[in-house]
């Protein structure tokens, strides 16, 4: 059996606590049978980093999995990480072309770390290994290792949307960034509707020919793509809900709340989450169903993310403002409606506070898929599960039909899904979270392993 070679942006100790959809899957997903993973250290030097080849790499062990890191400089991370990553590629993915800030020096420093992964990464491959990329900070690797002479197998999965190929085109540089998907054996995306995006721009744009339904053939390579809808390891979530941590979150939660309907939304503080929407909604639904005031409780959970990124900076401020102004307007003596806390929950504690709330509030403008959804579910206790309010531009929500699906950025039509859900007979519940449960426990974070490796194994390559 092949080794398998991980490599992301960010490389985070497998035995540590971290929010973000990939680490949590990458984790699970190199856990059991080990390998390299290998990507930026998450620590930035002060001083211009010197050397460009193996002395930048730093190797540790966690258990079965060898985690091979290096520093960044301060001006790579700001061109590479803050300037094109999260400026152009994070923003315009996400369909949001007002907030991205393009810049051919980002661009170049992005081309320019890519570049020096590759070299440092190359040293450490050996014949048979299969490598796999993660995300969009990463999409060029499989190019620059090319360049350097790499036969590995190689394959891509984007954690986060496709846009329509008109939206792709706006990127300055999106000729050179998509011909270099094409480096790769594989590409994996999340939904079906990203697939369809990603197969228009390659038709249109990059003028590839469909040899046959995802197989693309151009720049004399041929390139397999493919929907992969990461999933959760259900078990694992199910054993962390049985430890003492998560027990006792959810005996805190009883004894805090017991006159109480939760709610709850956990997410990392971005601006595709949805968040002043979901807040609004909220606020819409004490004003139109005044019966949940001293009542229902929203717990909010945000984890701070990307802060010297100025939208990030931006949305904290005005989730500040809109948390602030609805519980003072709506507050009681003895009652806030909305319990906003601004940090990382530890992961042990999670399936406890999921299972003490009654409606989850998953709500991003556009998402790859959210894990966020799919956790709370695996939490809840299936003889009186609570209900998913889901946005229908997650990438989950193809996945999850029987959750209540919302349009985002209604805040009326989000008031009246949590209104359902808050009101919806037990016997409903069950069913729809057990409908829910055999797509999530089918299609889990090892089914999205294996069906990717394999995909990538049998891929033809020429
Ligand atoms: P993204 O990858 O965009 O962050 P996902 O919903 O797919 O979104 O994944 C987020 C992951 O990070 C989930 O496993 C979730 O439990 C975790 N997470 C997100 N926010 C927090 C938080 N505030 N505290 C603890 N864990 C978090
Ligand atoms: O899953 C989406 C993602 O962008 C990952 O690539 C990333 O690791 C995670 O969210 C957290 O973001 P960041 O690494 O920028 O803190």
């Amino acid at each position: 059996m092949s080794r398998i070679v991980v490599v992301s942006n960010r490389v985070s100790d497998p035995h540590k606590p971290a929010a973000g959809g990939l680490a949590v899957a990458v984790k699970e997903s190199l856990r059991k049978t080990g390998g390299i993973w290998f990507g930026w250290s998450g620590r930035i030097t002060d001083e211009p980093a010197r050397g460009s080849g193996q002395e930048r790499v730093r190797v540790e062990t966690s258990g079965n999995i060898r985690l091979a890191t290096m520093d960044l400089s301060r001006r790579e991370y700001e061109m590479y990480y803050a300037g094109y990553s999260n400026n152009v590629l994070w923003p315009v993915f996400h369909y949001r072309l007002d907030l991205a800030q393009f810049d051919k020096r980002h661009a170049a420093g992005y081309r320019h770390v890519n570049q020096l992964l590759a070299q440092q990464l190359r040293p450490l491959l050996e014949p048979d290994d299969i490598v796999w990329v993660h995300d969009y900070h990463l999409i060029p690797l499989a190019a620059e290792l090319r360049a350097m002479g790499c036969e590995n197998r190689i394959g891509f999965f984007l954690h986060i949307p496709v846009p329509p190929p008109l939206i792709l085109a706006a990127i300055p540089e999106h000729e050179w960034l998509m011909r270099s998907l094409f480096s790769y054996d594989l590409v994996g995306v999340q939904s079906q509707a990203d697939l369809t995006h990603l197969e228009r721009y390659m038709a249109t744009e990059a003028k590839a020919e469909i040899v046959r339904d995802g197989v693309l053939r151009a720049f004399g390579r041929t390139l397999q793509i493919g929907a992969f809808p990461i999933g959760i390891d259900v078990n694992e979530f199910a054993s962390l809900a049985k430890g003492t941590e998560s027990m006792d979150m959810l005996e805190t939660m009883r004894e805090e709340y017991s006159r109480r309907q939760l709610l709850v939304g956990v997410d990392r503080l971005d601006y595709s989450k949805g968040l002043p929407q979901r807040l609004l909604g909220f606020r819409e639904l004490l004003e139109r169903y005044p019966e949940n005031r001293s009542r229902a409780t929203l717990i909010q959970i945000a984890a701070p993310s990307r802060e010297d990124v100025d939208a990030y900076g931006e949305l904290r401020q005005q989730m500040d403002s809109i948390c602030g102004a609805l519980n003072s307007d709506y507050g009681e003596l003895d009652w806030m409606p909305v319990r906003y806390i601004r940090r990382n929950v530890a992961r042990k504690r999670l399936p406890g506070l999921y299972r003490a709330c009654r409606v989850a509030l998953v709500t991003p403008l556009r998402d790859g898929m959210n894990l966020v959804a799919k956790e709370f579910l695996a939490a809840q206790d299936p003889a009186d599960p609570g209900v998913l309010v889901l946005s229908r531009f997650a990438g989950a929500a193809e996945q999850l039909t029987e959750a209540l699906h919302v349009n985002p950025y209604d805040t009326e039509g989000i008031a009246h899904a949590t209104q359902s859900a808050l009101t919806m007979p037990l016997e409903e519940r069950v069913k729809r979270h057990e409908a829910l449960m055999t797509r999530i426990r089918r299609y889990d974070v090892h089914w999205w392993r294996n069906a990717f490796l394999d995909a990538l194994e049998q891929a033809v390559v020429a």
